[in-house]
């Protein structure tokens, strides 16, 4: 796994905006897409490219499952930081909470870029310690770390859901090129064990190691 040292949080969002253009020239581009407070500058950055996404799909990495929350959930966050404000057309849009998607997920749809964010826990999508390599689409009980990581998006620790339907490791590990991206000194202590450490199911991100095409974008 290579990693790229950024200039700033700029750079890396610049950086990985170059790439998913550069996959938007394919003719029907599939992408997988991260939540969270990492790809908010990418997704600005994209949204100021003025691309065209008429052709292209995306599946978001995972969900929570709570009917309850509204602006907490990722469906919300997609469309307020991306596809509000780019022309992709919304059949084309998927979230891992729509069950009828998984198999498609699951088996083989052929996804050409994926990129995550690394949790703390060296979790990538809800897939947390001790998931199996082998797994697929599902739904998850989330860390006490996860959630406590989670908690500065609600009101209250105990207004995050405890529950959570995650692409698997196996789909993620499928996809033809995968980046990570990693803003901050609190994410590298992590990213060297996922890296470097040992390949185990304790750290879920270090299934990575095996993938051919993976590079880690990472800024302090
Ligand atoms: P973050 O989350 O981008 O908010 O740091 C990453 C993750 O937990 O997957």
């Amino acid at each position: 796994m290579e990693i790229i040292k950024c200039k700033s949080y700029e750079d890396l969002s610049n950086l990985v905006a170059d790439i998913v253009e550069h996959t938007l020239t394919l003719p029907e581009p599939k992408l997988v897409l991260p939540t969270g407070s990492t790809p908010l500058g990418l997704y600005k950055e994209l949204v100021n490219r003025e691309l065209d996404w008429s052709h292209v799909t995306t599946y978001n990495l995972d969900e929570y499952v709570d009917n309850t929350i509204q602006e907490q959930s990722y469906k919300h966050f997609m469309w307020e930081n991306l596809f509000n404000h780019i022309n992709i057309d919304e059949d084309n849009v998927f979230f891992p909470s729509d069950t009828a998607v998984w198999p498609e997920i699951n088996y083989g749809v052929g996804v050409d870029l994926c990129l995550l964010g690394i949790g703390g826990n060296g979790h990538i999508a809800f897939n947390e310690p001790g998931s199996s390599f082998e797994s697929e689409t599902r739904m998850v009980d989330l860390t006490e770390e996860t959630i406590k990581d989670n908690s500065r998006f609600f009101p209250t620790i105990d207004d995050v859901p405890t529950q959570a339907v995650t692409m698997g490791l196996k789909p993620i590990m499928s996809s033809k090129r995968i980046i990570i991206m990693a803003n901050g000194k609190h994410k590298l202590n992590i990213l060297n064990v996922a890296m470097n450490g040992e390949i185990t199911e304790s750290v879920p991100a270090s299934i990575l190691q095996k993938h051919n095409n993976v590079k880690v974008y990472y800024s302090d």
